[in-house]
């Protein structure tokens, strides 16, 4: 058995993570430490409560205590970092939390690692972060593993940091370090701040669907499970110190996405009740502040080293997407109106 730390495991990655790590192989037992801020939600994992090989802390990865503790208790042969602030537009309108959790925290983190291992632990540190560190493309060319860092927002800055301090602990102090560098993500979990849930959402309520700017920015979208799968091999395969590109191979216009979501709703449940489809509630509004144009991923390095490659196209993942959100609307509504927060509390506050 592997014990595996993972961080920000009640988000929307970091739950899909350990439900992949739990059900598809059974070597795996797992730790889950979540601060549950407003992107952390119990019930993405409520399904492995009684799982013995489960077990979930509730804290901050900033607690350098806890964490130490952690690491006594239970020895992980390998911590996972999702825990982030992970929203683009939160980082503009209020950076503090990203630069605490982000920056410090994977920085608390990382000095706890550093003490754990020079007591004679074997440990890997496997950080998840962002194709956003490089910044923005044009109309041609892919993002490498040698891609400058060049971060536009404060999000993107913040994650940027982090690896660079993931980077230095590899080369200073010989620590096994791994750094992955994700495109978009979608599918099952996904908080409703996000493009793909925050439109199926206002689309099945027949709400307005805000499109910043001409809707021309262009995305690369994984579906989640494929991410989850690179994360699973690059943890047990790779070598110390490497990084890794992982992306979808589609691109997409925000605009030409929206549409395809508001047609396959359209084509499930009939249009709107005043009968007009779904497109007619696309609404431009004001751009992102520093809106990054394009992002595309070369995923020809993990391709060649770990044999991966995504699974799921674009079509497909979508109408897995639209199911599980129409499948699951307690849980959006929940999200939505709040009362998913009231459950956290009833659920941990008492213990
Ligand atoms: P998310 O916002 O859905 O989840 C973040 C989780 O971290 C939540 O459960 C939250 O409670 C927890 N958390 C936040 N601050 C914490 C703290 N101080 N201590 C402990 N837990 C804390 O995020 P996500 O979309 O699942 O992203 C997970 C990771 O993957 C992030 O590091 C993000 O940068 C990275 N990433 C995301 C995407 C994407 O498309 N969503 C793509 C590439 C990389
Ligand atoms: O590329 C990886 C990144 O993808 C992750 O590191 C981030 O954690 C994740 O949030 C995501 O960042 P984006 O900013 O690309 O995702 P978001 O879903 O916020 O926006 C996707 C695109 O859609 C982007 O061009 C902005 C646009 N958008 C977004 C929202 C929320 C809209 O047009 N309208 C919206 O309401």
């Amino acid at each position: 058995m592997k014990t595996v730390l993972v961080t920000g495991g009640l988000g929307f990655i970091g739950s899909n993570f350990i439900r992949l790590l739990l059900k598809d192989f059974s070597d795996y037992k797992v730790i889950n430490l979540d601060a549950v801020t407003y992107a952390g939600n119990p019930e993405n994992l409520k399904e492995l409560e009684s799982d013995i090989h489960y077990h979930f802390v509730h804290g901050d990865i900033g607690n350098r205590q806890l964490i130490d503790t952690l690491l006594a208790q239970e020895k992980p042969d390998i911590i996972v970092n999702f825990a982030a602030e992970s929203h683009v537009d939160r980082s503009i309108s209020g950076p503090a939390a990203f630069i605490e959790t982000n920056i410090v925290g994977t920085f608390t983190q990382l000095e706890a690692f550093r003490s754990y291992c020079s007591a004679g632990n074997r440990c890997r540190f496997l950080q998840v972060s962002t194709d956003e560190v490089y910044g923005s493309l044009g109309a041609e060319g892919y993002f490498t593993e040698t891609t400058p860092y060049s971060p536009n927002s404060p999000y993107a800055a913040s994650k940027a940091s982090a690896d660079h301090l993931v980077r230095a602990y590899h080369h200073t102090y010989k620590l096994d370090t791994l750094i992955t560098n994700c495109s978009n993500n979608y599918g099952p979990y996904q908080f409703p701040e996000k493009l793909i849930p925050l439109m199926i959402s206002n689309a099945l309520e027949g709400r307005s669907l805000p499109v910043y700017g001409d809707g021309k920015n262009v995305r690369d979208w994984l579906y989640v499970e494929d991410h989850c799968r690179a994360l699973e091999l690059v943890m047990r395969a790779a070598d110390p110190g490497q990084t890794y590109n992982i992306g979808g191979h589609n691109e997409m216009e925000n605009i030409a996405l929206v549409r395809l979501l508001c047609n396959s709703l359209d084509r499930r449940l009939g249009p709107l009740p005043d009968q007009r489809p779904r497109t007619e509630l696309i609404t431009f509004v004001g751009d992102r502040q520093g809106h990054d144009q394009r992002y595309a991923i070369d995923a020809e390095k993990i391709k060649h080293d770990l044999n991966w490659e995504p699974q799921t196209n674009l079509a497909k993942g979508m109408e897995m997407t639209i199911d599980w959100y129409l499948d699951n609307q307690e849980w959006l509504k929940q999200v939505r109106d709040g009362s998913y927060q009231k459950y956290y509390h009833e659920m941990y506050d008492q213990r």
